[in-house]
């Protein structure tokens, strides 16, 4: 299983913030927000972990992040010039997966107290993607249930959400998503959709949808990175009370 942390896009809404670095170098609590999603791919036991990054700091990902061996992983870096969709990450990073199973990770999706681990180490064939209930679904891809657990449907921000089960930036995909990604034509906003990679495994009945309740952030606006950054604090305080 190979690892891709997706860290590039403008993060438009963090300026003036991101205009002297990315989003995904900013504080959250005690550490660089990459950490965190760092941490996710490590405890799933990934140890070749490709980083994708914007042009504008990308000296300062390899100044933090090295070779990976202060890790205990390896790390490879490309450039995206232009944030054309999430799904792009499996195209260019096709060399990279060389045919094996790739987990992805936004990298500024934060979960505290998760463990997806085994359900990674598990993972076999097709697509597995995770969601949890949100009160704001029309931010996010959104998946739809039927009264088996069934999937009926999914949905890239959707204006009247069938559902409050928000698609998470955590996705395990087999060897095929690279193919299925360069292939994928462009959505009305321009971008290439991670959610039409989820359909692809959808239609062919080969997607699993784990449900999890716990936090999940995406630190991508003021409120939210304040919110996770909190959220860390606390736990840093209770660890540290209980030694
Ligand atoms: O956070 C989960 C959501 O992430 C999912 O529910 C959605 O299905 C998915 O499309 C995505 O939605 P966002 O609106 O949050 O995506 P955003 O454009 O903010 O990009 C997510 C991260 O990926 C962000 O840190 C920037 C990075 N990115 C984004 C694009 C479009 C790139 O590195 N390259 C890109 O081309």
């Amino acid at each position: 299983m190979k690892g891709i942390i997706l860290a590039g896009g403008r993060a438009t809404r963090l300026r003036p913030l991101t205009l002297v670095t990315s989003k995904q170098l900013l504080p959250v609590y005690n550490k660089p927000m990459i950490f965190y999603p760092l941490q996710t791919l490590i405890d799933a036991g990934i140890k070749d972990i490709l980083i994708i990054i914007a042009p504008d700091y990308s000296g300062q990902f390899l100044n933090l992040l090295g070779d990976g061996s202060e890790f205990g992983v390896h790390f490879s870096y490309i450039v995206q010039k232009e944030p054309r969709g999430l799904a792009e990450a499996f195209s260019l990073g096709e060399d990279f997966v060389d045919g094996d199973d790739v987990t992805m990770i936004l990298g500024d999706n934060i979960f505290l107290g998760q463990d997806f681990s085994q359900d990674i180490k598990n993972f076999k064939k097709g697509g597995m993607i995770f969601a949890t209930k949100v009160p704001d679904p029309e931010r996010y891809g959104v998946v739809e249930f039927g009264e088996n657990n069934e999937v009926l449907s999914i949905e890239e921000k959707p204006v009247a959400p069938k559902s409050n089960y928000a698609i998470v930036g955590l996705y395990t995909f087999d060897h095929r998503v690279c193919q299925v990604a360069k292939n994928l034509t462009p959505s009305a906003r321009g971008e290439v959709e991670i959610t039409d990679l989820h359909k692809f495994y959808l239609n062919k009945g080969e997607l699993k949808v784990n449900t999890f309740e716990g936090t999940w952030e995406d630190a991508g606006t003021f409120e939210s990175l304040l919110r996770v950054s909190n959220e860390v604090a606390e736990m840093e305080k209770l660890t540290d009370s209980k030694k």
